[in-house]
């Protein structure tokens, strides 16, 4: 990815949810060395915590929905164009951006999976990886493209299941390293 030359680039963050990983991302930004700025959070959902938490620091926010998600995406690409955002991260986005969505920001939009790509890709991956008594899971920062959490992997963490893991004590770690990985592959992006 083009480097960014000492001007940080400016970039939104795409979320649903508690925004954990927002927050993470909020604190890596205004890092001298972060090479991403957070200009924009944006969410689907209105009662995401994470756009409260957007607001109590400062960072503009928007909200939209549409049951027609082609008019939410082409009402949301005008407002990143307008903002000359250049940089997305989903966290915790809900939503599968669709192909002309993707197109205007090929090789510039990156997720965070809590699995280890490309073994458990969608939704409930720690339920799925402890039902089937798996040894190992991960988390996985990858490009966004056509198919769904198939992207080129930019960074990824395995992190060892142990007997006596549940759902809740498996989720807190791995969430505990995405927040580590995250941040470390933008650094890597951008290197
Ligand atoms: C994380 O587990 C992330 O990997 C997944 O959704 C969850 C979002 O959590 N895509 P948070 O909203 O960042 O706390």
């Amino acid at each position: 990815m083009k480097r960014y030359f000492g001007k940080k680039v400016s970039t939104a963050v795409f979320i649903s949810g508690r925004g954990s990983n927002l927050k993470n991302l909020i604190k890596f930004s205004r890092n001298k060395k972060s090479p991403i700025k957070i200009d924009l959070v944006f969410s689907n959902n209105r009662n995401a915590y994470g756009l409260s938490y957007a607001k109590i620091e400062k960072i503009n926010t928007l909200f939209i929905n549409d049951k027609k998600f082609y008019i939410l995406e082409k009402k949301l690409l005008k407002i990143l164009k307008e903002k000359k955002i250049k940089f997305i991260c989903l966290a915790g986005f809900m939503r599968i951006l669709t192909n002309n969505f993707i197109k205007k920001f090929k090789g510039r939009i990156i997720n965070i999976h809590p699995s280890l790509l490309p073994k458990y890709k969608g939704l409930n991956t720690h339920r799925r990886v402890l039902d089937n008594n798996e040894i190992y899971t991960g988390c996985t920062v990858h490009f966004v493209n056509y198919k769904l959490d198939s992207g080129k992997i930019i960074l990824q963490k395995k992190i060892k299941i142990f007997k006596n893991d549940n759902l809740k004590k498996l989720s807190k770690r791995v969430l505990k390293e995405e927040h580590k990985i995250y941040p470390k592959a933008i650094m890597k992006i951008f290197s």
